[in-house]
């Protein structure tokens, strides 16, 4: 089958909605295309100087992952003497030493249909789920957390509990972008199609969703989701997390303030310095 058959194919038992649960030839189309996933020759979004964001969503290849749950139906996956139960249209993926990729023991677990390249390392406890692409020598830390369709760029660090948000729906909705070489700090959050350019740190504890306004002390702008656009942090930020005084309303006169991710600087060696990685341990 050719690239653009698939994509008729996927399109077509797509669109035939339960109907084309049982058709052998729609679940031969997603098993290519779940295929395709894992050897990286197709993603949820590719780079795209084209595009306003740099990026293209492929809203088809969307459409053959949530047929693939759609043709799923609750399987038992063997694992020792453990006991899992899932969807048997995306069981667990299976590595060898042949892959490159450093899959440490202790409840990490990467979903059929993740793209995972060679020289990543996965520490326990940590999810890849279905759609994400995670390009090479990226680390994912302890209690990380992949979600569907993220895009994680070269060398990034996803540090321990760092949340990378999956977003499957609507089928034209852009996925989390993760850059090459960003640093993603302990704890961190991001969501909801936000993409964080290349060589951006988001310290430790830092949340970003759709409707979280960036404080960029360094430009004197405010970094916002339009209607349009996703939020968009700009190449070589440094983000830390800090607050805002309420100035209207009861919040003033309680004195509250609001949650407010500032960018402090851009990226300099300090920040380089800050940010190395252990490479002994690669
Ligand atoms: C962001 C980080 C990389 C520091 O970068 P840096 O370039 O060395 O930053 P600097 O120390 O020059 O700080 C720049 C400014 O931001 C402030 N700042 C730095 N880190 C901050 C943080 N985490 N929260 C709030 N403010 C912070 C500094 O106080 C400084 O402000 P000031 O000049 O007014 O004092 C570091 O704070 C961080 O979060 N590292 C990630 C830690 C982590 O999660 N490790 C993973 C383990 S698995």
């Amino acid at each position: 089958m050719t690239l653009s058959q698939l994509q008729q194919a996927i399109e077509r038992h797509f669109a035939a909605g339960p109907s084309a649960i049982g058709d052998p030839s729609a679940m031969t189309a997603f098993l290519s295309l779940r295929a395709g996933l894992e050897s990286g020759e197709l993603r949820a979004a590719s780079p795209d100087p084209a595009s306003p964001t740099g990026w293209r969503v492929n809203a088809w290849v969307k459409q053959g992952i949530l047929l693939g749950f759609r043709l799923g139906v609750l399987g038992e996956l063997p694992a020792g003497s453990l006991s899992f139960v899932d969807k048997h249209t995306y069981p667990v993926r299976h590595f060898t030493a042949g892959d490159g990729v450093r899959l440490v023991p202790g409840g990490s677990s990467i979903r059929a249909g993740a793209y995972v390249a060679r020289g990543v390392v996965c520490m326990p406890p940590m999810y890849i789920n279905a759609g994400a692409w995670v390009d090479e020598g990226a680390m994912v830390d302890s209690h990380a957390l992949v979600g569907s369709c993220a895009q994680i760029g070269k060398r990034v660090h996803l540090s321990a509990a760092a949340q990378i948000g999956g977003v499957l729906e609507p089928v034209n909705a852009g996925p989390v972008i993760i850059e090459d070489d960003v640093l993603v700090g302990g704890n961190s959050g991001v969501y909801e199609g936000t993409i964080v350019r290349r060589g951006a740190v988001l310290a430790a504890g830092t949340i970003l969703t759709r409707g979280t306004p960036v404080f960029d002390l360094v430009r004197d702008q405010i970094l916002r989701a339009t209607a349009e656009l996703p939020l968009i942090i700009s190449e070589n930020a440094v983000v830390v997390p800090g607050s805002r005084a309420v100035t209207k309303g009861r919040g003033q006169k309680w004195g509250l303030s609001l949650y407010a991710p500032v960018i402090v600087k851009y990226r300099d060696e300090k920040t380089d310095l800050s940010t190395t990685l252990e490479d002994l341990l690669r």
